[in-house]
C-alpha cells in the first residue's frame, strides 16, 4: 500500500523524496519522468530547481486537478498525461534526453480514502478497486471468476495461505447473492483459521484483488521495460515499491540487466556480454527512522536503482519468461 501520507495531520508526504532528489539530481536541470504523479510530491520537488522539465503521467484521473496546479506554477516546464505508465512509449520522446525515470508504486492516500474507489476494506458498498483506465472491477472478479482462479490471485497475488477455503466459500456464497466488499470481509473473517493479530484477515486478499483488478504485475514489468528503453545512456531509473511481489520484479530486472552475462538464450553472446544497466548496489535504500516515525506506512518502502549504460534490443525476453507464471494468471481476466 502507498505511504504518501503523514497520517495524524492528512498531510501529502512523499515517501523516500530526498533519497530520490540525491539520485536523480535536478540541481542540474534536465528531463524527468515522473510515471505515478498522484498527489504530486515528486514532480513539484523537481521542478522547484531551474532548468529542470517534468513529464508526469498517472492512470487515475483524479491527479488531473493537482496536475492542473502545477502546471500553472511550472509553466512550460510541466506536462501531463493521464496513462498507464505500460504504455511510456506513447508519449512520444523521441528527442528527449530524459535524465531520470521514476515510479512510486501503490496507492496515494486520496486513493485509499475514495469511498466510490473502494480499494479498502472499510469501504462501504461495490466491490470495485479501479485505480483509473481499468476494463473490470473487483465485483467482476469475485463474482464471475472460477474457484481455482480465485484461488490461485490470492495465492500468488497475496500469499494468503488460506486461499482455498476463501475461494470455495465465495462461490458458495456468491449463489445466493452478489457480494460486496463488507459481505467479502465477513466470508474471510469466518473462513480464516490462522490469525494474524498484526493485519487484518482481509488484508491479504485485498492486496491480490488490487493487484488482479489493475494488472500491477504487467505494468510493473512493461513499465520497467519502457523506461529502460526510453533512457538514454547514464539515465537513471528509480523505483519505490512497496510489497515483496513488486519488489522481487524490480530485484530480478535489476540484477539480471546489470550482470555480465548473456541476457537471453535466444540472442547472440558478444553484444549481450555488455551490462545494459549499471546497478549501484544490490540492496534496497530503505526510509529513515525519522521517516518512519513521522509517516508509519513508509516502513515497507524500498527504493532501487541503476544507471542505463548501453543502448539495445531484445532484453525483456528473460524477464517476461521468468514472471510468466504470474501474467498467466493475470490473464483470467480476459474472460471477464
Ligand atoms: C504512491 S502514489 C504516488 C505519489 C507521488 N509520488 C507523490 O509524491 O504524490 C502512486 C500513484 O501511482 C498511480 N499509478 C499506479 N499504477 C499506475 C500505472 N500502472 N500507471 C500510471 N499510474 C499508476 C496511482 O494512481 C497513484 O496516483
Amino acid at each position: 500500500m502507498c505511504a504518501t501520507i503523514l497520517p495524524e495531520k492528512h498531510m501529502h508526504y512523499p515517501v523516500l523524496l530526498n533519497e530520490i532528489i540525491s539520485i536523480i539530481s535536478p540541481q542540474y536541470g534536465g528531463t524527468f519522468i515522473d510515471c505515478t504523479f498522484g498527489q504530486g510530491g515528486y514532480s513539484s520537488k523537481i521542478l522547484e530547481f531551474p532548468d529542470t522539465k517534468v513529464i508526469a503521467i498517472d492512470r487515475d484521473k483524479d491527479s488531473l486537478k493537482k496536475s492542473t496546479d502545477i502546471k500553472l506554477k511550472f509553466e512550460g516546464r510541466f506536462f501531463f498525461k493521464n496513462l498507464k505508465f505500460s504504455q511510456l512509449n506513447n508519449l512520444k520522446l523521441k528527442n528527449e534526453n530524459v535524465k531520470a525515470i521514476i515510479f512510486d508504486l501503490g496507492y496515494s492516500y486520496s486513493q485509499i480514502k475514495d469511498n466510490k474507489k473502494g480499494l479498502s476494506f472499510d469501504s462501504k458498498g461495490e466491490l470495485n478497486m479501479k485505480m483509473g483506465i481499468n476494463d473490470f472491477s473487483a465485483s467482476d472478479v469475485i463474482n464471475k471468476l472460477d474457484e481455482k482462479e480465485l484461488e490461485q490471485i490470492f495465492k500468488f497475488f497475496g500469499e494468503e495461505r488460506e486461499s482455498k477455503k476463501i475461494a470455495k466459500e465465495i462461490v458458495l456464497k456468491r449463489k445466493v447473492k452478489k457480494i460486496n466488499t463488507q459481505e467479502l470481509v465477513k466470508i474471510i473473517e469466518k473462513t480464516k483459521k490462522i490469525k494474524n493479530f498484526k493485519i487484518h484477515s482481509a488484508t491479504k486478499v485485498f492486496q491480490a484483488l488490487r493487484i488482479f483488478v489493475n494488472k500491477e504485475i504487467s505494468e510493473l514489468i512493461y513499465g520497467l521495460i519502457n523506461a529502460t528503453k526510453t533512457l538514454k545512456k547514464d539515465g537513471v531509473i528509480a523505483v519505490v515499491s512497496f510489497h515483496s511481489l513488486e519488489d522481487k520484479i524490480i530485484k530480478y530486472f535489476f540484477k539480471s540487466l546489470s550482470e555480465a552475462k548473456s541476457i537471453s538464450r535466444y540472442v547472440p553472446k558478444t553484444p549481450t556480454k555488455k551490462n545494459l544497466l549499471n546497478l549501484i548496489s544490490k540492496k534496497p535504500i530503505l526510509p529513515s527512522s525519522t521517516e518512519v516515525k513521522q509517516n508509519p506506512p513508509s516502513r515497507s518502502a524500498k527504493l532501487r536503482y541503476a544507471v542505463k549504460k548501453y543502448d539495445f534490443y531484445n532484453f525483456e525476453t528473460d524477464i517476461l519468461n521468468k514472471f510468466k507464471y504470474l501474467i498467466d494468471i493475470e490473464n483470467y481476466s480476459k474472460k471477464l
